[in-house]
């Protein structure tokens, strides 16, 4: 009975053109790659900087190898956290002008990890309706009242920080847009965040290494506040894979 639900669900999908395929690569990823068989000209990665089959880069991952090991062992709590781990998250630090780093196995780890670290039960996330669907798990996995407004619509935004009770609040957005290549007002953001002291988490996911002279979209925008906190992955432009998020030390909220 469940298998036919889930055939039929998935014959509905394919008849909106919305069942989703994989298909096989068969190079490393670089402009013209082979998938399937067949040659194309690659339009489709997130390899912004044609980094992510680079020589040096590869070359940097087997001194690594050959100097670490390959596994971690144990968690970072535990006893992964390899000099290695610390001199990336200082270094990150330092290249997005930040204070402190902490390094995540991907994007939606981090996602999923810090925002529902930050809030919970009773405190509100707002969240742009175009953002990434890690960042709406995230809020979710929170359980915190979870509030999408209109996209890049701040008046919307205004209104929903105005009318909310909770004490701890915090924006989510994602600083230049997945599907749309567009970007969030981050200043206008930052100013709503401060007037209606809520923490503002941006997602750079595609800013980062390509905005700001690769320095990432707050950079860019001249953004410093410790009311921000800011994720980038590292399996686009970096051209690897992993994310860190950055935060000044002394990251702020009125009710601490
Ligand atoms: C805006 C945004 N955030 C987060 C992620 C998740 O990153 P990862 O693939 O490292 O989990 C992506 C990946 O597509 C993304 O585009």
């Amino acid at each position: 009975m469940q298998s036919e639900q889930l055939s039929a669900a998935l014959l509905a999908l394919e008849g909106e053109h919305r069942r989703r395929q994989r298909h096989v690569l068969e190079t490393p990823q670089q402009p013209e790659v082979v998938v399937d068989g067949k040659p194309y000209l690659a339009f489709a990665s997130n390899d912004y900087l044609g980094l992510a089959n680079h020589p040096a880069l590869i070359a940097a991952a087997q001194q690594g190898l050959a100097r670490w090991g390959l596994g971690g062992g144990s968690s970072h709590l535990v006893s992964g956290h390899f000099a290695a781990h610390e001199e990336a998250e200082q270094a990150l630090a330092r290249f997005v002008r930040c204070e402190a780093a902490l390094l995540f196995g991907s994007g939606y780890a981090a996602n999923l990890a810090v925002i529902a670290s930050l809030v919970g039960r009773g405190d509100a996330v707002f969240a742009d309706r175009l953002n990434h669907a890690s960042l709406n798990d995230g809020c979710v996995l929170s359980r915190a009242t979870f509030k999408r407004f209109r996209h890049n619509d701040l008046t919307h935004l205004r209104q929903l920080l105005e009318s909310t009770p909770a004490r701890r609040r915090l924006i989510a957005v994602d600083a230049v847009y997945s599907m749309d290549g567009d970007e969030a007002p981050l200043k206008g953001l930052l100013e709503l965040a401060e007037t209606y002291d809520a923490w503002l988490y941006v997602d750079d996911a595609h800013g980062f290494g390509v905005l700001g002279e690769g320095h990432g979209s707050l950079v860019d925008a001249g953004l410093s506040s410790p009311r921000l906190i800011y994720m980038a992955t590292l399996g686009k432009a970096a051209g690897v894979a992993g994310a860190f998020v950055e935060a000044k030390r002394n990251c702020w909220w009125s009710g601490w």
